[in-house]
């Protein structure tokens, strides 16, 4: 019996494209939500996991989308979603393709086209928390597309979190997505920023912590922020939740969206050369916050 035919209305079948550490979240979470689960992966060993847990391992993409109505890709950018889907035949044919990665407006009016030319129906979507908040009730999911497939797909979507409906032109999620991570690396850089101006006097970040979260930050960067902390005064930032590089591309796509959109991008364009240079100096696996390390240095000149 294939996960099509064992899904109740409830439990709808899904496959899970992209196994990053995204990924690997969202198809835990439809798996303990009691979704028969098929997960593709460019690197397979990356589901040996989830394959104890009860998850379909897919040979190839045209299985793991002929497996399931639904499929949600996780992966890197566009570019990368098309070249994995290229091999997949004629299996979107007559199905639902949902797309989490991040990108650029004109990313996903291309998208939706080229999902239509396929037959599939096409969402477009972004997840607004990192890895372990995903299957939070509360856990915010952009989507925009089509309002029928979005309703038809409701229930398999709040698995995941609170799924959003923001209007029928696909491109409405990436843009608030850019928007709203725009607002999140300015938060966090100008607490990076301030931490290694008063680390000039010794002072530590746990300590400066207590006193400027609770003196400026938002709830949500106060709680991240001052768990965190400690690990700004060891140098410790492990990138299994989601690496610099990861952060980069998003920086990327945000500085692509204003051009697009007709604004300045100087500010995100200045954020995404800070992360090029956590990068440069040997950062690239390791989580956002090692643009501290950056920042305690003084500005190279050219
Ligand atoms: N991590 C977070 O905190 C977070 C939060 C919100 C949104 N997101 C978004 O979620 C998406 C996925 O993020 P992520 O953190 O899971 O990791 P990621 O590094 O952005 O993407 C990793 C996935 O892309 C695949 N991939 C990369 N290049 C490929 C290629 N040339 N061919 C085939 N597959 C390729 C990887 O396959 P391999 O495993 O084979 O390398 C893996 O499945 C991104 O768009 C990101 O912006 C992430």
């Amino acid at each position: 019996m294939t996960n099509q035919q064992s899904a109740s209305p409830q439990h709808q079948s899904v496959t899970v494209v992209g196994l990053g550490p995204m990924g690997l979240a969202l198809a835990g979470t439809l798996l303990e939500h009691g979704h028969p689960t098929t997960v593709w992966n460019r690197t397979p060993e990356k589901a040996d996991t989830l394959v104890t847990k009860g998850a379909h391992r897919a040979e190839t993409i045209a299985e793991a989308v002929y497996a399931s109505p639904v499929t949600i890709m996780c992966l890197k950018d566009y570019e990368t979603m098309y070249a994995v889907l290229g091999s997949a035949g004629d299996a979107l044919r007559g199905r639902v393709l949902v797309n989490l990665n991040s990108g650029t407006p004109s990313e996903a009016h291309a998208a939706a086209g080229w999902a239509t030319e396929r037959g599939a129906d096409y969402l477009d979507g972004a997840i607004m928390v990192p890895p372990p908040l995903v299957g939070h009730p509360e856990s915010v999911f952009l989507y925009s597309g089509s309002r029928d497939v979005f309703d038809a797909h409701r229930t398999t979507l709040a698995s995941m979190g609170d799924p959003r409906y923001l209007g029928s032109d696909p491109g409405l999620s990436v843009l608030y997505n850019a928007a709203l991570l725009n607002m999140m690396y300015t938060t966090m850089n100008g607490f990076l920023h301030a931490t290694a101006l008063v680390g000039t006097a010794n002072v530590s970040a746990v300590t400066f912590a207590e006193l400027a979260l609770g003196w400026f930050m938002p709830s949500v960067m106060d709680s991240t922020l001052t768990e965190q902390a400690p690990d700004l005064d060891s140098g410790n930032y492990p990138g299994d939740l989601g690496t610099m590089e990861m952060n980069l591309n998003a920086l990327e796509h945000i500085t692509r969206t204003c051009v697009e959109q007709g604004i300045h991008s100087d500010q995100p364009r200045l954020m995404q050369v800070i992360a090029e240079q956590a990068i440069a100096e040997g950062y690239s696996g390791k989580n956002y916050l090692a643009v501290f390390e950056v920042f305690k240095k003084a500005t190279r000149t050219p």
